[in-house]
């Protein structure tokens, strides 16, 4: 059975969606948890209810697409562990649109939070990490990396992106850092509730029709991510590095037809 007992874990966008399911999984599999986000009502509200069940749990206000505020995460966890075993990067953003219709700053924002933000972390952590001699880096990447999907060029180029950077890190540090991304489809989260606006049907409903495309006919949950997570965090997948850990339910394995 997975365990993370002890363990010093990250989680950047760790207070809503995939990255509180993985915050509270984590901590519940004993690791001491730094959620760091940029949401401090409720990066305070989940410091408090973890630490009210027994976990070991700080929250640290983190704006992921600036160097200096992730140098500064990094700084303060190793002040309050001494060390760091895992980074789960998965703060990210969402912006609908074809390429004609985007400006600078969109794309500034887009690949600041998704893109910058991971190359900043791996920056500041894989020294600790080799300074240790072990520790792994989980990026939250996306099938949108792998498929095209409609009015979405910016938010796919910015997963494709991070895909790449797995490879890259994972090849740069191996030996003392393991780089795995995981690849979710379609994740009942805020985001995902974000991306019905503007359709004439109720989400409710939407979301029927997507989970019976899904081939396990569901969509996913945060647990389910979670859990992947910390199998790739644990130090049972020791030997896996570089590659993606892809969670659709199977849609990526359907025929294209
Ligand atoms: N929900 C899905 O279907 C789905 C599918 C594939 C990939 N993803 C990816 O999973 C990750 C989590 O998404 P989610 O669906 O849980 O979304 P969400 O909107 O529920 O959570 C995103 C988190 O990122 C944080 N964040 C955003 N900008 C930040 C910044 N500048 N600094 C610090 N934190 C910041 C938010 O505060 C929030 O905690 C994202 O990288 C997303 O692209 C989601």
């Amino acid at each position: 059975m997975t365990t993370l007992r002890d363990k010093i874990i990250i989680i950047t966008g760790g207070t809503s969606g995939i990255g509180e399911g993985c915050s509270r999984h984590f901590a519940a599999l004993g690791a001491r948890v730094v959620i760091a986000s940029n949401q401090a009502g409720p990066g305070s509200a989940l410091e408090r209810e973890l630490r009210a069940a027994g976990h070991t749990a700080d929250f640290v206000f983190t704006d992921v697409a600036s160097e200096a505020s992730v140098q500064a995460l990094i700084a303060h966890t190793v002040e309050l562990h001494g060390r760091i075993d895992g980074v789960h990067c998965n703060a990210g953003v969402w912006a609908q649109g074809k390429v004609t219709g985007f400006d600078d700053a969109v794309w500034n924002r887009v690949m600041d939070v998704n893109v910058k933000s991971v190359f900043w972390t791996a920056k500041h952590v894989v020294p600790v990490m080799e300074r240790q001699g072990a520790g792994v880096i989980v990026i939250t990447t996306s099938v949108a990396a792998f498929v095209g999907f409609p009015s979405h060029a910016l938010y796919c180029a910015s997963k494709a992106a991070l895909e790449a950077l797995v490879r890259c890190l994972a090849v740069d540090h191996a030996g003392k850092v393991r780089v795995v991304g995981l690849c979710p489809g379609t994740i009942d989260t805020p985001m995902l509730a974000a991306t019905c606006a503007g359709w004439d049907k109720p989400k409710a409903e939407l979301y029927a029709e997507v989970a019976r495309r899904i081939p396990v006919r569901r969509l996913g949950q945060p647990l389910d991510v979670a859990q992947a997570a910390a199998f790739l965090l644990g130090d049972e997948s020791g030997y896996i590095n570089g590659t993606s850990l892809v969670l659709d339910g199977g849609t990526m394995a359907l025929p294209p037809w």
